[in-house]
């Protein structure tokens, strides 16, 4: 069996699960797998391709010509940076609509596991203590309310320089957690064995202890 740590944190948009999955490897030490930016890839990728979100055979097929690599804070794809790229408000809406897909969720199966190496992977997600990493020694369930996870995104945008409309954001926002809940492939929803933090009270630095003494806590029984 792998004995590979693995810390899985899912939860629905702008719960703080990036940036607080960030600091928690980079205070072990381990590796981080964002698999939201693989869904967005698959968004980007489809739409320069011009391969419609609703095409799963196709969106499968050229899931096999996609080259994606992580290296220094920077995504790229088959050679090309596409960091900011995926970034966009339209990418959030296609990653959610090609993430509906039970055949191109299966192909990026081996490439998300490939993440676990030593000494340990956190990694964030939807489906990450539920389909990817179901023998996670961590399970975290990260959310927040509505409407503090669409000021947080609203202020993400506002430092960016990015005029937003916090109103459309909390609309998308809910749109977007509707169809991550409601659809049957691997649908966003609280693992039986995860952990819940709730963190609309929470500031980045106190979800980031929770889980490290989480993960502490889970060690001991290993
Ligand atoms: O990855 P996810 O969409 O879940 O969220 P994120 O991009 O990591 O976080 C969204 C925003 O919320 C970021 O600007 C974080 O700095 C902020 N945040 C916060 O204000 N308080 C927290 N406890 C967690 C995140
Ligand atoms: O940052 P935010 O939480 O808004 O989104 P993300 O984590 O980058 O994910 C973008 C979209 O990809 C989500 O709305 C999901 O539909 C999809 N996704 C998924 O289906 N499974 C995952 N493990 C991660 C993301």
């Amino acid at each position: 069996p792998s004995v590979i740590p693995v810390i899985a944190i899912d939860g629905p948009s702008a719960s703080g699960k990036g940036t607080v999955a960030q600091r928690v490897a980079h205070v072990l030490g381990y590796h981080y797998l964002d698999s939201g930016a693989i869904y967005r890839i698959a968004a980007l990728a489809a739409l320069q391709r011009g391969i419609n979100w609703q095409d799963e055979t196709a969106l499968v097929h050229m899931v096999h010509d996609l080259d994606i690599r992580f290296s220094q804070g920077e995504i790229y794809l088959n050679g090309a940076i596409i960091t900011e790229a995926i970034r966009t408000e339209e990418i959030s809406r296609g990653a959610s609509e090609v993430a509906v897909h039970p055949a191109l969720r299966r192909a990026l199966l081996s490439l998300q596991q490939g993440f676990r190496q030593l000494p340990g992977l956190v990694a964030d997600g939807r489906d990450m203590a539920t389909v990817v990493f179901p023998d996670a020694q961590t399970k975290i369930f990260l959310t927040a309310s509505a409407e503090i996870r669409a000021e947080r995104r609203y202020k993400q945008l506002m430092e960016k320089g990015i005029h937003a409309n916090l109103a459309e954001i909390l609309q998308d926002l809910q749109a977007r957690d509707a169809r991550d809940s409601q659809r049957s492939a691997a649908p966003l929803l609280q693992s039986a064995n995860a952990r819940l933090l709730e963190t609309s009270q929470l500031s980045i630095d106190q979800a980031v202890q929770a889980i490290l003494e989480y993960s502490r806590s889970d060690n001991q029984f290993l």
